[in-house]
C-alpha cells in the first residue's frame, strides 16, 4: 500500500490495492522466460507482442528467454459492444514477419473472454506456423466465452477483477504503473 501512498492522488484515486507488486511480477516473468527457454531450445522462435497491453510483459519476458528469437508486433481491435459475443475483430497493425514454418508464441497481457485471442489464433493458424502457443501474464477464466482458448503459459490466474498497470489500461490510462492493481468497485467499467 505504501507504494500507492507515494503516488499522486489524481492517479491513485480509483485504485483499490496492489494485486501483484513489481517484485512478484519480475519473479513470475523470470520463471516464464526460463520455461520457454527450456521448451524452445534450438527452435526458430518468434514472439508476438499484442499491442498495447502486452508492451511491458513482452519486453520483460523476452529478456528472460535465453536463446535467439525474433520479436514482432500486432494490434487487434474488437468491433465493439454490438458484436462482442461474435468475436468479430479486426487487425489494426499486422506482423511484419512471415510466420510460415516458424514457432510462434503470442504474448498477451490478459486473457479474459478469449474473443481477442480466439480471433488472433485463427488468423495466425491460417499462415501455417510450425507451432502456435499462447502466453498470457494474467488469466481470468471466469469470464471466458471462448472456452477453446486456453493459454499454454500463464503468469497468474485471477478472479473477475478489473486490473490496471504493467501495460493494462483503463480508458487508455494507467498502463505505465509498474505494478498491477485492482480498481475500486465504483470505477470498474460495466460491460
Ligand atoms: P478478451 O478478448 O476479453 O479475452 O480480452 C482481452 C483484452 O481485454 C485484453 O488484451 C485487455 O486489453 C482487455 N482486458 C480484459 N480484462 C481487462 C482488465 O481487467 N483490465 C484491463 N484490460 C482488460
Ligand atoms: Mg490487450
Amino acid at each position: 500500500m505504501d507504494v500507492i501512498k507515494r503516488m499522486s492522488k489524481d492517479l491513485t484515486d480509483p485504485i483499490e490495492r496492489v494485486l501483484f507488486s513489481q517484485e512478484e511480477i519480475k519473479d513470475k516473468v523470470e520463471q516464464m522466460g526460463r520455461k520457454i527457454t527450456e521448451d524452445y531450445k534450438g527452435k526458430d522462435l518468434l514472439v508476438v507482442c499484442v499491442l498495447k497491453g502486452s508492451l511491458y510483459f513482452t519486453a520483460d519476458l523476452i529478456r528472460n528467454i535465453d536463446m535467439p528469437l525474433s520479436l514482432d508486433f500486432m494490434s487487434v481491435t474488437s468491433y465493439g459492444e454490438a458484436t462482442k459475443t461474435s468475436g468479430i475483430a479486426r487487425i489494426t497493425k499486422d506482423l511484419e514477419e512471415d510466420i510460415e514454418g516458424r514457432h510462434v508464441i503470442v504474448a498477451e497481457d490478459i486473457l479474459d473472454t478469449g474473443l481477442t485471442l480466439d480471433y488472433l489464433y485463427r488468423v495466425l493458424s491460417l499462415r501455417n506456423p510450425e507451432s502456435l502457443k499462447i502466453c498470457a501474464l494474467l488469466n481470468k477464466p471466469s469470464k471466458r466465452i471462448k472456452k477453446n482458448v486456453r493459454p499454454d503459459y500463464v503468469g497468474f490466474e485471477i478472479p473477475d477483477y478489473y486490473v490496471v498497470g504493467y501495460g493494462l489500461d483503463y480508458k487508455h490510462h494507467y498502463r505505465h504503473l509498474p505494478f498491477i492493481c485492482t480498481f475500486k468497485e465504483e470505477f470498474v467499467p460495466k460491460d
